[in-house]
């Protein structure tokens, strides 16, 4: 059955207008004034609302093994609950363990994201590197639409990748024209830190913050940078979180090199006090990579996405309940790293970005939706409200409030860390597929409905080390025996 959304204004990245808009077989076929729509056609009333690209997360974790345990939220659960807050579609992360065959372990992540409720492709982390690693790259990259590799510079003994596996992968992924993205903290400087916090007997969450201290970030995305620089490679670093990453990033675009950074609804909104609650279930909860910052970096964070530095937002969702973040009460580099936010993301964007003028709707739009869009190579199927373009829409009323809890919200987690934030601004109703699957508070996610999206490379980048040597021209030193 067709779908015709009535009466908004339909707010794009470049331009906002007055229009209907009419879905048909999961895409837009119309937009404008005056439509014609086939007979039962369902309609839902936008008058007095915004009509949006429906929201792209770039960064999740549904159900991801890490730390000894699961991620309790799984691919319906989160993406069920990132419908309820106009997110419709994510990008996760397949994470091989070291060793582990890069293929198989992109096939399981397929399988469990099956039952996803909404559209969904996947980043693939490359934790090791042999021959094998670098034949699955290209096979990912030319068969299953993956155009983007993610690194972990941190969690030493784990998925760390050391400088040899980035110089390894980035210049393979340069070679596919694919992106690689960065979780930029140096790991052997945060493995040292930790223990000597833990050595003057803190154990405690606040231990987390004093382990990873933004300079850890600063180097581990200045290197990455300067890498990617050296092979020529664009590089994407997630979870921004601090001023030293950011000015790295700055630099970097201001020298005209490919860098584009992502930053959190998290990072923006909350500061390190959080690490400081006197309740210790509270102070883990807040517990992930890298931490919450002292004051001062989020409206740093904030800046750099109103001048463009940063590009996208993101929420790295990823869910531990307090029985699971229980396992390090005695040692916080135990507590599994992560928190949600999925379904709250474009509320929390909308009113502290919109409603502070910091961000227009269209720029709102952009950083929401149409920015991933473009950096991860979906643009205009997503990420914009076109005739041809996936029918993924949200309603949004701008004056309409709600109050954030884990009392109400979707996501499989017993803590919220935007607890009690009323925001203003709300969507009233969420478009997946063409198929309207949240209204006026009543979630309708179907599991399994959402689609794997292919994400094609870009043309191979060229490879700057033959190209610097060619320009060289210098001529080998002849040098004489015994000279
Ligand atoms: O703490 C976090 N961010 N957990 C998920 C893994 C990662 O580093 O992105
Ligand atoms: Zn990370
Ligand atoms: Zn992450």
């Amino acid at each position: 059955m067709a779908l015709l959304i009535q009466g908004g204004t339909i707010v794009n990245a470049d331009q906002s207008f007055r229009g209907d808009v009419l879905c048909q077989n999961g895409k837009i076929v119309a937009v404008g004034e005056n439509l014609d729509v086939p007979a039962n056609t369902e309609k839902v009333d936008a008058s007095g609302c915004m009509v949006m690209p429906g929201g792209i997360d770039p960064h999740t974790h549904m159900q991801l093994p890490f730390m000894g345990t699961v991620a309790s939220e799984d691919f319906y659960s989160g993406t069920a609950a990132g419908l309820a807050g106009g997110t419709t579609m994510i990008i996760d992360f397949v994470i091989p363990s070291p060793q582990q065959d890069i293929m198989e372990a992109y096939h399981q992540w397929r399988e469990w994201a099956e039952k996803s409720a909404a559209d969904y492709s996947f980043h693939v982390a490359i934790t090791w590197w042999d021959e094998s690693v670098r034949e699955a790259m290209g096979t990912l990259a030319r068969d299953y639409g993956v155009n983007s590799f993610k690194h972990f510079m941190a969690y030493k003994g784990a998925i760390m990748a050391d400088d040899e596996i980035l110089v390894n992968s980035f210049d393979e992924a340069r070679k596919l024209g694919a992106l690689c993205t960065v979780h930029a903290e140096n790991g052997e400087l945060v493995d040292r830190l930790q223990k000597k916090v833990l050595a003057q007997g803190i154990t405690g969450p606040e231990g987390h913050p004093l382990s990873r201290p933004p300079v850890v970030e600063g180097e581990a995305a200045n290197r990455a940078i300067q890498i990617a620089q050296v092979l020529n490679v664009p590089l994407y670093l997630v979870h921004t979180s601090c001023i030293e990453s950011l000015d790295a990033i700055a630099r970097a675009r201001q020298s005209g090199q490919r860098v584009f950074g992502e930053v959190l609804a998290g990072h923006l909104m909350l500061d390190d006090s959080v690490y400081r609650d006197s309740n210790w279930a509270s102070a883990a909860a807040h517990v992930m990579s890298p931490p919450f910052r002292p004051k001062g970096h989020q409206e740093a964070l904030w800046r750099g996405l109103q001048s463009g530095m940063l590009q996208t937002t993101a929420t790295d969702h990823c869910c531990f309940c307090e029985p699971q973040k229980a396992a390090g009460k005695d040692d916080f580099t135990k507590i599994p790293n992560g928190t949600a936010g999925i379904e709250d993301r474009m509320h929390v964007l909308w009113d502290q970005g919109v409603n502070t003028g910091r961000l227009t709707p269209n720029e709102f739009v952009a950083v929401t939706s149409s920015n991933a869009a473009k950096i991860f190579n979906i643009y205009p199927r997503k990420g914009c409200v076109q005739v041809g373009a996936d029918a993924d829409l949200v309603v949004w009323d701008q004056e309409k409030t709600r109050t954030i809890s884990k009392e109400t919200h979707h996501q499989n987690i017993d803590f919220n860390i935007f607890e009690g934030m009323t925001v203003k601004g709300v969507n009233i109703a969420t478009i997946s597929n063409g198929k309207l699957v949240y209204f006026d508070g009543e979630l309708r996610a179907v599991k399994g409905a959402g689609k794997y999206v292919d994400r094609p490379c870009y043309a191979p980048f060229y490879d700057a080390l033959e190209k610097n040597a060619a320009n060289l021209s210098v001529e080998p030193v002849n040098r004489k025996e015994n000279s």
